[in-house]
């Protein structure tokens, strides 16, 4: 296969492992705590990992949202920021950017993805539309129910199912998406949603054909296609990986055609560029129009939008890293690994690997933990004092609780431990899949959690719970009386 990716290096004794192609010039020092330690720092945050300091934290795998490492072209880039409320060159820079990378012609500037939905489910939901998409992320899914719509997920059964080989979970079921559109009537539909590596199913992606499919039922219904592009990146690898027809296709001309299969494309630029803040952009004037003045309205001028002028420089020149194989497959080639790893011991993950994270299955790594026990944020505080290596709940705590004040329950418990490209390396990764073993090994001793303090909307982010009995502290128990005082 030509491409100069990390995938296709193959190895004299068959042992597949993920090289690092870049060099490590400026580095951060990184604490590992003795489990002591660890324990407390866990307790004081409310067993909610958002709730930890990076002061506690040995490898910080929360997200690869603004954490991911910036290019030493991004960082130079920001020396020569234009600073203008208006105007300024380095806006110009960026447009050109997503002029050419994205192919879109009219792009409106916001401070990060959720500002994105912010503005657009403003502009084009009305109390009662219907939002059918792939899968829901926490904050569109909460922009939307505030301005009155409501999220329809519509994905194959294989989507949530978490042993598969299917190559795109994150695909639209095409036969649901024409049900739904015609159970509730076009009009009904502000706009069919699609999201590149699909984020909380496991980083998953959806192929250009389906894509293409969903292009077409939309035309049929007069309906917009609106792409969150936030992982763009990795989708366009996997179509590149994975579908017969794009093996051999350019990464910029599978970007440029998952663009032009939408009418509107909005993005978190902590994830698709290394940076910070987001845009939004699209080539049909009246749809631009119609955003326009919520800009500076939300974010800050239309040539700033809530960002720093040297974040928007280095913005510029991630958007063109992102068409480089070398850089988007960095962090696929790493979470393939973890994942190849864990699946050899018989650790339940998500398959196959996909962007962003490798996805533990909680709650077939803890059968004995009800999902009313929230088992993904017991795995995630459980692996954080044994490891001092965060990971992210995706499973019933990032979800809601019905009228009733029932939790709803997730379809599917996650452990998230993501792999910013580029930060972590092959060794640091070795020593999280020892310390998951190890956990698995002796998982009959953690336990559950339970809210001591729940905000009514997004309750993942400041919740704080508490463990269902005395578990965390044999947990450390045990794992002094079989590493000592190692750290
Ligand atoms: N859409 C997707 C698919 C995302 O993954 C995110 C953020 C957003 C929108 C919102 O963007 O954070 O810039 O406001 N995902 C982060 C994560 C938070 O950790 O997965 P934002």
């Amino acid at each position: 296969m030509k491409n100069n990716g990390t995938a296709p290096i193959r190895f004299f004794n068959g042992n597949h492992i993920p090289v690092e192609l870049h060099k490590v010039r400026i580095v951060q020092k990184l604490h590992l705590k003795p489990i002591d330690e660890r324990l407390a720092a866990i307790d004081e945050g409310g067993y909610n990992t958002f709730l930890l300091n990076t002061k506690d934290i040995f490898l910080d795998m929360l997200t690869d949202s603004g954490t991911n490492a910036m290019s030493d072209n991004q960082v130079s880039s920001m020396l020569h920021a234009d600073d203008a409320y208006s105007g300024s060159q380095s806006y110009y820079r960026m447009e050109a950017a997503l002029k050419e990378v994205f192919g879109m012609e009219y792009i409106l500037p916001v401070h990060q993805g959720r500002a994105a939905e912010n503005v657009i489910s403003k502009v084009f939901i009305k109390e009662g539309d219907i939002i059918p998409m792939n899968y829901h992320f926490t904050t569109t899914k909460a922009h939307m129910e505030i301005n009155g719509g409501k999220v329809l997920e519509i994905y194959r059964d294989e989507a949530i199912k978490i042993k598969s080989n299917h190559p795109f979970k994150g695909n639209i079921d095409i036969d649901k998406l024409n049900d739904v559109i015609s159970g509730y009537g076009a009009d009904k539909v502000a706009f069919i949603r699609l999201e590149a590596s699909t984020n909380l199913i496991g980083g998953q992606p959806f192929s250009m054909a389906n894509l293409r499919d969903v292009r077409k039922i939309a035309d049929r219904h007069g309906l917009m296609v609106v792409l969150d592009a936030s992982l763009i990146g990795e989708n366009a690898w996997f179509i590149k990986q994975r579908e017969e027809e794009f093996k051999n296709t350019h990464i910029k001309d599978i970007l440029l055609e998952m663009c032009d299969l939408s009418d509107l494309v909005y993005f978190s630029s902590r994830k698709v560029t290394s940076t910070r803040g987001g845009g939004i952009c699209t080539n049909n004037k009246d749809i631009y129009m119609k955003l326009r003045d919520l800009i500076p309205l939300y974010e800050g001028f239309l040539t700033y939008g809530g960002m720093s002028v040297r974040e928007i420089e280095a913005m510029a020149v991630g958007l063109y890293e992102t068409t480089d194989d070398t850089i988007i497959s960095q962090s696929p080639a790493f979470i393939e690994y973890a994942v190849g790893e864990l699946e050899k011991e018989g650790i339940p993950v998500v398959t196959p690997a996909g962007a962003l994270g490798c996805h533990v299955d909680a709650m077939g790594f803890l059968p004995h933990v009800r999902q009313e026990e929230y088992p993904a944020g017991a795995l995630a505080s459980a692996l954080f004092i044994v490891s001092g290596c965060r990971g992210m709940e995706r499973g019933t705590i990032s979800s809601e609780r019905d009228e009733t004040g029932k939790d709803i329950l997730a379809d599917m418990e996650l452990l998230r431990l993501a792999f910013p490209r580029r930060v972590f390396t092959l060794s640091q990764t070795m020593f999280l899949l020892d310390r998951i073993k190890w956990l698995y090994a002796n998982r009959d001793l953690v336990g559950g959690l339970k809210f001591v303090e729940e905000p009514p909307v997004l309750r993942f982010f400041m919740g704080r719970l508490a463990p269902v009995s005395d578990w965390p502290v044999k947990l450390a128990e045990k794992f002094r009386a079989d590493f000592g005082d190692s750290l």
